[in-house]
């Protein structure tokens, strides 16, 4: 089939002003809980979102992360303080998260600003990752050119040797958390005839006011 010819009718479900939470994180916890609810395929990741970021000369770039806490009204991720991603985030605070729930046929655009995450908090989650992923983020310098995949396979396989089975492995200084504090927060639900429903948050700096915007 023709890419031309592809298209899908949205008709799960509607989203009406009468329906939703005043608090968008309130709103997004109940999309988030729905997302997960029923009998999901393995590889579904509910809590995958693309995180779009852009230096201070206008260069966007956009990859996913995975959400790791929904905790202070603010979105919880995890990387490489060294990474592309970073180096923007450093230029240029103003972020945009987007998920997308396909067999919901929802999505959920996010704009804020970023912060990393206190040193301890990133510690501490950085121990509760499984082993491997502890070491593979000490031998990744994320998002920097490698000569081959077979010197990062020589560099891990030198690292473990280094370790005893229950040694513990330091959280590297340039891996830890970031959190993203909401200014808009846009729910979007397919509907039919592409009238979908789009409600969006927007915070007015005390209050959040609702929009509804033409799809
Ligand atoms: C499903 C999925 C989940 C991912 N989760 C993360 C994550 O939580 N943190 C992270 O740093 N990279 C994650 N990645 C890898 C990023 O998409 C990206 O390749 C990496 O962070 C480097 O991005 P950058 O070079 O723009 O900084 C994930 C990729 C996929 C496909």
């Amino acid at each position: 089939m023709s890419l031309y010819e592809m298209r899908k009718s949205y008709t799960l479900a509607t989203l009406l002003e009468k329906d939703i939470d005043p608090n968008p994180m309130v709103q997004f916890k109940t999309w988030l809980a729905d997302a997960l609810q029923g009998d999901l395929p393995d590889w579904v990741e509910v809590n995958a979102m693309t995180l779009s970021t852009s230096d201070g000369h206008g260069n966007v770039t956009s990859r996913i992360v995975l959400l790791k806490g929904i905790e202070q009204d603010k979105f919880w991720f995890y990387t490489n303080y060294a990474s592309e991603k970073a180096a923007q985030m450093e230029a240029n605070p103003s972020v945009s998260l987007c998920f997308l729930w396909q067999h919901l046929q929802r999505q959920v655009r996010v704009t804020g600003t970023i912060a990393k995450a206190p040193r301890q908090q990133s510690i501490d989650y950085f121990h509760k990752r499984p082993r491997d992923s502890q070491f593979g983020a000490i031998v990744s310098s994320q998002s920097s050119v490698v000569e081959s995949r077979e010197v990062l396979e020589k560099r891990l396989a030198e690292l473990k040797q280094q370790y005893g089975e229950n040694d513990t492995i330091e959280c590297p200084e340039d891996w830890g958390g970031y959190c993203v504090s909401p200014t808009a927060i846009e729910f979007w639900q397919g509907r039919e005839s592409r009238l979908h429903d789009r409600l969006r948050y927007r915070s007015n700096g005390s209050d959040w006011v609702v929009e509804r915007l033409a799809p």
